[in-house]
């Protein structure tokens, strides 16, 4: 009897030390100097420091409170999961496979990342200060809560220094080092390349010849001469273009030289991945379009989008002798690459194929708001790029997560992988 009363105790005392460490092990691995024991690379720990949540006054929200879920719904589950997979990812795998641009990204965030605590912590969707672009948003947010997640719109409030979700305007207002200010534009004469300047900037690109099929000149289908930009219209030039015509409003009223004004994006249009001359993305057809009207303008000259049968015939003379290979195209899936990355092609471009899918002038089928696309992108197989690829823009799906109504006809909230670049045609008889 005494023998099972002392039994009894022990094993209250033993059940008592295994929770008190159980305990202890818990709020260890629940501390941020846990978590930052290894991740101490610069995107976890420095930029939460500067975080609107690890600066506010009020109160310091910890990893956890993000990258678990509340209590009581899945956390020690979700806990003992993301822990050992941490583990077992630190001592098992190499850090360079490891790859945190992509953990970094809406679609992969939203594992990681807990909706439900989000909301723990701010119940009220429609707090009394909220602005009115909040308002719109977070209504936005109501009708479509299945398909959306905060981190959508809010993406930068864990890691980032942007404080809102609001417009990128510091885009816009960047300023130039202008070391040689172009005072006019090309003057281009022969079939041959130019380097077009344009003037009152530094932004100089490089245009090449694409000689056309000569023998069908009474043809009326046939291709004429004309001349394709090197490489994609870089941020370089697209910046430009949109801090000249830039204009705070979601509609055209705002007149630049004739040129309706884009709207600042909303977060970071380049994905992150830089700008200079690595090609400009994420912008709608119709922003493309106002692209070639605003450097019409300022060169003089008639800068178009490419037809669709302009684009195959300067791609097929690209790999006419070398064929398509992987010193052409950029497939990585990853992200897109400066021009350098690559070698040029058979007619001195760069990244026709693979890098960003091109917009072509052309409707896709009979649609009113579907354009033909060519070239695939680094998300690519490489396997299926042929001149003769096509694809078509899908306007809606690529606007679904855009907060604004009405929908921003300037910028694509949901593709990071489209761009253009721009034709002149080739007229023999002038000049
Ligand atoms: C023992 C080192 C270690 C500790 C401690 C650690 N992590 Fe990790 N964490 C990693 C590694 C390694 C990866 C990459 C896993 C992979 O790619 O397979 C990772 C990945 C992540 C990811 C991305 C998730 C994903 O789906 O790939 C998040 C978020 C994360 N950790 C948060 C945390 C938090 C919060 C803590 C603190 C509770 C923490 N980590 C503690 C090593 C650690
Ligand atoms: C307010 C919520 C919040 C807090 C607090 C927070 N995170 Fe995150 N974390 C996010 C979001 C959102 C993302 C995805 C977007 C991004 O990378 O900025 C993310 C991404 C990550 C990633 C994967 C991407 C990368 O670049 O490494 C890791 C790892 C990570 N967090 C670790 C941590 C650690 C460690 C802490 C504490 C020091 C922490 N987080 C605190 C919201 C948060
Ligand atoms: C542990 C509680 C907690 C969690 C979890 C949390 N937040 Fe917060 N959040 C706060 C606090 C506190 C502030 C600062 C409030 C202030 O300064 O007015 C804040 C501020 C914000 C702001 C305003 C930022 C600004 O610059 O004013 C946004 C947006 C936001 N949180 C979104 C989110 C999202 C999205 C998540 C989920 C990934 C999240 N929060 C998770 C507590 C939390
Ligand atoms: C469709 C985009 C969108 C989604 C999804 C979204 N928000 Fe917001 N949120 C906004 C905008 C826009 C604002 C206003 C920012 C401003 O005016 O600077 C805002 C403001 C906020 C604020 C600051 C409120 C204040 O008083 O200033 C918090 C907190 C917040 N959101 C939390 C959340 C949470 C939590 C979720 C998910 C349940 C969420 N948001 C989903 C766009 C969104």
């Amino acid at each position: 009897m005494r023998k099972a009363v002392v039994r009894i105790i022990l094993v209250g005392i033993v059940l008592f030390l295994l929770s008190f460490l159980f305990k202890k092990a818990d709020q260890y691995t629940s501390t941020d100097a846990y978590c930052n024991s290894c991740h101490v690379h610069e995107h976890a720990h420095t930029s939460w420091m500067q975080s609107p949540h690890n600066n506010s006054c009020e109160q310091t929200v910890h990893c956890i409170d993000c990258h678990l879920p509340p209590k009581g719904q899945g956390f020690y589950k979700e806990k003992v999961k993301a822990g050992l997979r941490d583990l077992y990812a630190f001592y098992t795998k190499d850090s360079t496979d490891f790859n945190w641009q992509q953990k970094s990204q809406v679609d992969f965030a939203k594992h990681h990342t807990f909706e439900q605590s989000c909301i723990q912590c701010h119940p009220k969707l429609f707090p009394s200060d909220l602005s009115e672009n909040g308002e719109l948003a977070h209504w936005h947010y109501q009708q479509n809560k299945e398909e959306m997640h905060c981190i959508q719109c809010h993406m930068n409030i864990g890691h980032g220094t942007d404080k809102k979700a609001s417009h990128n305007i510091t885009l816009f207002t960047k300023q130039h080092k202008k070391d040689t200010i172009y005072t006019q534009a090309a003057n281009s004469i022969g079939l041959t390349a130019f380097i077009e300047t344009i003037p009152g900037s530094d932004i100089a690109f490089k245009m090449l010849p694409v000689q056309g099929e000569a023998n069908n000149t009474n043809d009326s289908a046939a291709i004429q001469s004309f001349f394709i930009g090197e490489i994609e219209v870089s941020w370089d030039e697209y910046l430009l273009f949109l801090s000249e015509t830039e204009s705070e409003g979601r509609t055209e009223h705002n007149q630049v030289d004739g040129i309706s004004g884009a709207t600042p994006p909303w977060g970071n249009p380049d994905q992150g991945w830089g700008m200079g001359r690595r090609p400009a993305i994420t912008m709608t057809h119709h922003a493309a379009t106002v692209y070639c009207q605003w450097l019409s303008l300022k060169t003089g000259k008639d800068y178009r989008l490419p037809t669709e049968a302009e684009w195959e015939y300067a791609a097929s003379k690209a790999i006419e002798k070398e064929g398509l290979n992987s010193q052409l195209t950029n497939t990585n899936k990853t992200n897109t690459l400066e021009p350098n990355a690559v070698e040029a092609d058979g007619i001195g471009a760069r990244h026709l194929f693979g890098n960003v899918k091109e917009f072509c002038s052309d409707a896709f089928g009979q649609s009113t708001k579907e354009f033909v696309i060519k070239g695939g992108s680094f998300k690519s197989d490489i396997k299926t790029l042929s001149p003769s690829f096509r694809e078509s823009t899908q306007h809606d799906n690529w606007l679904k997560t855009d907060p604004q109504i009405p929908k921003s006809i300037w910028w694509y909230s949901d593709c990071n992988d489209v761009g253009f670049r721009v034709v002149l045609s080739y007229h023999s008889n002038e000049n």
